[in-house]
């Protein structure tokens, strides 16, 4: 598939600042809570405009409530992009090859990536996840339904670093990134994301299988995050709870409601949590007043054009980009080669 000879400007890694989200913590210091989440936490909290990583969505109920929002008829991503697995698994197959070292970035419940095993037949199943116990949960599972695919979950952060042990096969690896995640980092980030995945190949042989979700009509997007159900809002409240379990902080859930609409001049879904009221949260050395209507910024959803998913993927050092959708091009999947 032919290069873009222009990146679209919210996508451009250059300095802008119509791309820069200063809220976001940009060091490579964020240790995830899989080790030490306090000063990242704490940071977030203290700035001026308070924000807490989307990361910390997934303790053992975020991830649960994750699944939950997945069957929400609102919530068109997780089938629309199944869908695109089940309609073009042989041509991806017939791109990747099998027999690869199959590393799921951020599995989850290790759903997508069962869906391939049949077409890639993979020599090693590497799901990476920042929610260890449902990670450990999902992997038993699979296990006894593939018991001739070798299993290596890894309980990690990626979001600086993405170093894996030697029990990972090194020969013919490929990065599976589903479920559109790549959208929660801001432009520059989802560069440096996805060039640290280009390192973690070692060779030219490798690639990786991206699936991203396309802008479309705001109405779809909105109602996507911000269901009748109020499972997303649940969802989005959780990582309060999450929180104060994290660094002993007094967040009180009902204190708080759930906002998200689509920025349509970043290209992206933003959800926040909105203070009801004047309070005061209070966590170990320290507290912050928040007023009525403050808010605390909680996670972007960025959406893309086949050009921006194409510009990202060669700056970050792959090419021979093939790429699938469904029928309404809602969502692509995209299969790119180290080079
Ligand atoms: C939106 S869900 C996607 C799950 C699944 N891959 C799918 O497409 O349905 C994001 C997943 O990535 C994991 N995750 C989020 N941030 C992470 C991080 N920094 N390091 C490792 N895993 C992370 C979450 O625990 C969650 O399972």
């Amino acid at each position: 598939m032919a290069q873009p000879a222009l990146i679209p400007t919210c996508w451009d890694s250059s300095d802008s600042d119509i791309c820069a989200d200063h809220r976001q913590p940009r060091a490579e210091a964020s240790s995830g809570h899989c080790s030490q989440p306090g000063a990242e936490l704490v940071a977030g909290l203290s700035a001026r405009e308070a924000y807490i990583s989307p990361k910390y969505f997934y303790d053992a109920l975020g991830s649960k409530l994750f699944e939950a929002i997945c069957d929400l008829p609102e919530y068109y991503p997780t089938r629309t992009e199944a869908a695109i697995y089940a309609s073009h698994q042989d041509a991806m197959a017939a791109a990747v090859g099998t027999g690869c070292t199959l590393i799921d970035l951020g599995a989850g419940n290790c759903a997508k990536a069962a869906s391939l095993f049949g077409a890639l037949q993979p020599r090693q199943y590497v799901p990476v996840d920042i929610s260890t116990d449902f990670l450990h949960q999902s992997v038993q599972g699979l296990q006894r339904r593939f018991p001739d695919i070798p299993m290596q979950p890894l309980a990690m952060d990626f979001s600086s670093t993405l170093t894996l042990p030697p029990e990972v096969n090194a020969q013919q690896r490929l990065f599976f990134y589903p479920g559109s995640s790549l959208g929660n980092f801001d432009p520059q980030q989802a560069l440096a994301f996805l060039r640290r995945v280009r390192s973690a190949l070692p060779s030219e042989e490798g690639g990786i299988l991206i699936g991203l979700d396309l802008v479309k009509d705001t109405h779809v997007l909105e109602a996507a995050y911000d269901d009748a159900l109020g499972v997303t809002a649940a969802f989005n409240l959780n990582v309060l709870k999450h929180v104060n379990e994290l660094i002993g902080a007094d967040f009180n859930a009902r204190d708080w409601r759930h906002v998200a609409f689509y920025n349509a001049r970043f290209q992206r879904i933003e959800m926040h949590l909105e203070a009801r009221r004047d309070l005061i949260v209070r966590w170990p050395g320290a507290r912050r007043t928040f007023r009525q209507g403050e808010r605390i910024h909680t996670e972007y959803s960025h959406k893309f054009s086949e050009q921006d998913i194409l510009g990202l993927l060669e700056q970050a050092g792959f090419g021979g980009c093939r790429m699938w959708f469904d029928a309404r091009r809602w969502f692509a999947v995209c299969y790119a080669q180290a080079r």
